[in-house]
């Protein structure tokens, strides 16, 4: 094998992942934002790299770095987010890790927001963002396998198997992140994949096994596909 041309069941495929939290700006020096590390993603990410796939990994401001030998895309907003991504179409397959901010904020200042002097606080109006999960499953180039993830504290199959549907994406993997769980910001997850086939509940497993159990799942059904 000749150095830099990949090797392995997804030689020659082009999958997005989108990865860690997005920053929603309130004022120049302040943000909303939420505890996602970015380590599942980057985990699924060099999971599918390893397998041969070009990856173009699309991510808010994470904690962990991103893999070394995919193709970065650093953003900060959801709407930034979503504009990548379409970029970055087509692909084979497009995973969507990222925990997208629900909410940006749309009185958002470009200068400081100052105290007043009258003891209340500003307040924040905000609207939804665009659902970039939602919209890939739906659109014109929409990859041949789409794959979302599915926070969630409470009801947790149900949940996903709802947000499956709703959403229009090929399979779901649920994860529990109560605080219980450590999952949030921890090293390992407890995950169930949700298909049209059902449910599939894995071990809890380091987060870096199942990003690449999930890029040889990825790998079987794009291989399949294909064949
Ligand atoms: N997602 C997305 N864009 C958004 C919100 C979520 O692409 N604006 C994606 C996430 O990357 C994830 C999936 O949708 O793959 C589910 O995210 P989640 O937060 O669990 O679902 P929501 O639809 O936002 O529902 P809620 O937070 O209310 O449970
Ligand atoms: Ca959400």
């Amino acid at each position: 094998v000749l150095p830099g041309v990949a090797a392995g069941p997804l030689a020659g495929r082009h999958v997005i992942v989108t990865s860690g939290p997005t920053h929603e700006p309130i004022d120049p020096v302040r943000y909303i934002a939420n505890r996602s590390s970015g380590a599942q993603g980057t985990a699924v990410a060099a999971g599918l790299r390893d397998l041969g796939a070009r990856v173009t990994f699309v991510t808010g401001p994470a904690t962990v770095p991103p893999p070394p030998g995919v193709q970065v895309v650093r953003v900060e907003t959801a709407a930034e987010m979503r504009a990548a991504v379409e970029r970055a179409l087509p692909a084979d397959a497009a995973v969507m890790a990222a925990a997208v901010a629900d909410w940006r904020v749309t009185s958002a200042s470009d200068r400081k927001i100052k105290k007043d002097g009258s003891g209340r606080p500003p307040a924040l109006e905000m609207a939804e963002n665009p659902d970039i999960l939602a919209w890939i499953s739906r659109a014109e180039a929409r990859p041949p396998l789409v794959v979302g993830f599915a926070a969630e504290t409470d009801d947790v199959l149900a949940n996903a198997t709802t947000k499956r549907l709703r959403k229009g994406c090929d399979w779901i993997v649920a994860n529990d992140v109560s605080p219980a769980t450590g999952v949030m910001g921890g090293t390992e997850n407890s995950v169930i994949l949700v298909t049209d086939r059902g449910a599939e509940p894995w071990p809890q497993l380091p987060k870096d096994e199942v990003g690449r159990r999930l890029a040889a799942r990825i790998a079987d059904h794009l291989g399949h596909e294909a064949g």
